[in-house]
This record gives C-alpha cells, sequence and structure tokens, in this order.
C-alpha cells in the first residue's frame, strides 16, 4: 500500500443538495483523511484551467458554466492508495452507470445532465499532484500529525 494524496472537488450540484457532510463522511469512512479543504466559487476561467485536458471536447463550455455555477468544496485527500479509492467511492464518471452504494449513484439524478456529476477525483498520482497544485500551496498542505 501507498500513501498517496488526490485532489476532490465537490461540485456545485452537490453543494447545492447540502451534502457536503456526507460526502466526507463517506472520505473518512474509507480511511482517507482530509488534509486540506476549502470552498470557493470557481471563476469561469479557473474552471477551464482546471478542465483544460477537455478543452477539444464537445461539453466543455457546458463543463465550466456548471463548474462556476455556485460553490465548490476542493479538498486533499490522503491515505492508502488514495487515488483509486477515491475513485472506487465516486463511481463511474455518469452518474445512471455509477454502482449502488457510489457517491455519484447516492447523490446525482441519473436522469438529470450527466456532467453534474457532485465530485470531481484526480484520476492518476501525476494528476494529482498537478491539480493539487493549482488550488493548494504546499503549507496550506496539513500533515495529520495526531
Ligand atoms: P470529472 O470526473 O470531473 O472529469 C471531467 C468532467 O467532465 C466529468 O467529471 C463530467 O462532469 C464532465 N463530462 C465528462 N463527459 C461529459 C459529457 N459527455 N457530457 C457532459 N459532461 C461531461
Amino acid at each position: 500500500m501507498a500513501i498517496e494524496q488526490t485532489l476532490s472537488i465537490i461540485k456545485p450540484d452537490a453543494v447545492a443538495k447540502n451534502v457536503i457532510g456526507e460526502i466526507l463522511t463517506r472520505f473518512e469512512k474509507a480511511g482517507l483523511r482530509v488534509v486540506a479543504a476549502k470552498m470557493q466559487r470557481l471563476s469561469r476561467e479557473k474552471a477551464a484551467e482546471f478542465y483544460d485536458i477537455h478543452k477539444a471536447r464537445p461539453f466543455f463550455g457546458e463543463l465550466v458554466d456548471f463548474m462556476s455555477s455556485g460553490p465548490v468544496l476542493v479538498q486533499v485527500l490522503e491515505g492508502d492508495n488514495a487515488v483509486s479509492k477515491n475513485r472506487e467511492l465516486m463511481g463511474a464518471t455518469f452518474p445512471k452507470n455509477a454502482a449502488p452504494g457510489t457517491i455519484r449513484a447516492d447523490f446525482c439524478d441519473p436522469n438529470g445532465d450527466p456532467g453534474e456529476n457532485a465530485v470531481h477525483g484526480s484520476d492518476s498520482v501525476e494528476n494529482a499532484r498537478n491539480e493539487i497544485k493549482l488550488f493548494f500551496k504546499t503549507e496550506e498542505i496539513c500533515a495529520r500529525t495526531r
């Protein structure tokens, strides 16, 4: 087992549903620790920078609109295999495909906009490192010493 850090974003749809606590509880119950967190409303520029990898995709404009439509909670999660553990907890990208018991199955509308999927999680350790840097300075990440 490797101790990893991953970037998690609780997206505007889940913040609007007032389920921040329920989602964080899932991370904590799975053994992930929050080592940094901030609530913010992303500007369109920041959302576009974050999702730059998708800029050529047809859904990019919609994604930027959605991610800047309300506040998000951005966190760094740490723990054994944090990247893959977080992705298992989130479930498939599209809520209608997410397995029962996953965050996206439980907190999204399966018949709603497929991009409104409650959470983002980094897909590799390398991307996690880059995504974390976009939101947090080194000194904003708190070692869990107790
Ligand atoms: P996320 O895991 O944050 O990574 C990229 C995001 O783009 C994804 O979650 C969805 O919110 C969104 N997305 C991916 N594919 C589509 C699509 N076909 N239509 C709309 N949004 C999408």
